[in-house]
């Protein structure tokens, strides 16, 4: 991808799903800052020439952003989703591990010309309004141009498996904000074919696993950083269970490797899936070098944005940075 000259910062950068998407779109990546070791290891591994701050350093409550302003034009992040996800107790700002602020404050001491902050669907739910409105919207609207709040679904761009995240931009320059498209589908949903797009495939068909006569999205992946500790098991809830049964999709046991995963074949004979298997659920680049237990990695996996949807967003900002010159 050509560069489009734009500079981007990442906070809450995890595996790097959406530093991916950024990188892809044509960004020039500035720095990444990620509490977690493995994580930032991740990055470190992947992109030797990345600016990395893990651990401690990646820290965002304990940076002064102001070292950045004037060195970055978009800046983005997801917080952690604990806080507001229906698997959780969705105690929004009540929940130590709400980070919005953080991500408010870091917007405000660099003023880029744009900023992109995601998190799980449910942020979108009314149940929220108020909390997005006085802790999101309103203290970025001081400044910047706020698009209107997006949900978008990942199969939608060509990921098999369904997963929607919300979506919050905003621009400082008012022409930016007028040029802005959020993004629109590139790809049909399994089972449907909407004309001018892409046919996107079900999860069996992504896997290459053989014609069983049934297929459909992965349900959601859940990531395995939330929970229990230490489990390898990817599965979000019942129905999620019974749709990996009917697509003879063992999500227990994950394993580090596909070789161990064909060792090891699931009681039931099911496709026992490995962590590449889940990165390619998750539109991973297949050799991105995840680090850390096999829990660490599917964690890093499970907490992504999916890189082709990333990458659409960080498009759809990035032309309406051009037109806006
Ligand atoms: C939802 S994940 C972000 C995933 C990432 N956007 C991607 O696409 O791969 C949230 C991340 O925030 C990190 N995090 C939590 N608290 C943090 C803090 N105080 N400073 C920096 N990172 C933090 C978590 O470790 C986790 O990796």
């Amino acid at each position: 991808m050509a560069s489009t000259g734009l500079r981007s910062i990442s906070l809450f950068s995890g595996g790097g799903g959406l530093d991916i998407g950024f990188e892809r779109a044509g960004y020039d990546h500035v720095a990444s800052y990620e509490i977690l070791e493995d994580a930032a290891a991740t990055l470190v591994k992947a992109r030797p020439d990345w600016q990395v701050y893990g651990g401690q350093d990646g820290d965002v409550r304990t940076v002064n952003w102001k070292q950045w302003r004037g060195k970055v034009d978009v800046l983005h992040g997801g917080p952690p989703c604990q806080p507001f996800s229906h698997a959780g107790r969705q105690r929004g700002a009540l929940d130590p591990r709400d980070m919005w602020p953080e991500f408010v404050r870091a917007t405000l001491e660099i003023m880029p010309s744009a900023f992109v902050g995601e998190n799980v669907s449910a942020l979108a739910d009314s149940k929220f309004a108020d909390y997005v409105e006085t802790n999101i919207l309103a203290p970025l609207r001081d400044k910047y141009t706020v698009m209107p709040v997006t949900v978008l679904h990942a199969a939608d761009f060509g990921v098999p498996q369904v997963r929607r995240r919300v979506f919050f931009v905003g621009f400082k320059s008012k022409a930016a904000a007028r040029g802005y498209r959020a993004p629109s589908p590139t790809h049909a949903r399994p089972g449907t074919n909407a004309e001018g797009l892409h046919q996107g495939l079900g999860v069996r068909a992504a896997l290459g696993l053989p014609d069983i006569g049934f297929d459909d999205l992965s349900p959601t992946i859940r990531s395995t950083l939330n929970g229990p500790r230490n489990t390898t098991s990817i599965l979000n809830s019942v129905s999620a269970k019974k749709k990996f049964e009917m697509l003879q999709i063992w999500p227990n046991g994950v394993a580090p490797t596909r070789e161990s995963a064909h060792r090891f074949v699931a009681q039931n004979g099911h496709f026992r899936l490995s962590v590449p298997d889940v990165a390619l659920i998750q539109g991973f680049p297949d050799d991105w070098p995840f680090v850390g237990a096999t829990y660490m990695m599917l964690g890093q996996i499970g907490n992504a944005v999916p890189p082709p949807l990333g990458y659409r967003v960080a498009q759809a900002v990035a032309a309406a940075l051009a037109r806006s010159k």
